[in-house]
């Protein structure tokens, strides 16, 4: 059995990152609705990948005796009317990710739970590959965005994104 706090954050988490996976599908259908299909799979793919979290999740708790409770998942309630607004809530949502992370991690440190923060360590540095991936969007979005002919490349290169399961299995 897991310490207490830290198994009932874990189980936070799963449902935070079906938001995540809610929120990502928002973005996606934002796009789609605008025409940029690219950017729509960029995010759908997104999605996919918090999924895969919320899972992982699950398993390490089910994997460490606990039972789970699946909770509502909330609408997306974020605003976005421009293509690099939609941009800037990827990029906020991320940061946020990071520190309910960091805040399990803390929980898992004191408590002496190095199991927990071992599993926790694949999270710590994922957050810190999309942190920087949705830093990316923005940077790119702000060097070719503004222009047609930019923002139809950029489009096209981001819809030949393709979805790749975690690296980390349980
Ligand atoms: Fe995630």
């Amino acid at each position: 059995m897991l310490n207490e706090k830290v198994a009932a954050l874990c189980n936070e988490q799963i449902n935070k990152e079906f938001y995540s996976a809610y929120l990502y599908l928002d973005i996606a259908n934002y796009y789609a609705d605008q025409g940029l299909d690219g950017f729509a799979n960029w995010y759908t793919i997104q999605a996919q990948e918090e999924r895969d979290h919320a899972i992982l999740f699950l398993q390490y708790l089910q994997n460490n005796g606990e039972r789970v409770t699946l909770e509502a998942i909330a609408k997306p309630d974020k605003e976005f009317n421009c293509h690099r607004c939609a941009l800037e809530v990827g990029y906020e949502h991320e940061q946020y990710v990071t520190s309910l992370i960091n805040t399990i991690y803390e929980a898992a440190h004191e408590a002496k739970d190095f199991r927990t923060m071992q599993f926790l360590d694949w999270f710590v540095k994922e957050q810190g590959e999309e942190e920087k991936n949705a830093d990316d969007m923005l940077k790119k979005y702000d060097l070719y965005g503004s222009d047609p002919k930019g923002l139809y490349s950029l489009n096209s290169e981001l819809a030949a994104r393709v979805y790749t399961a975690p690296s980390l299995t349980l």
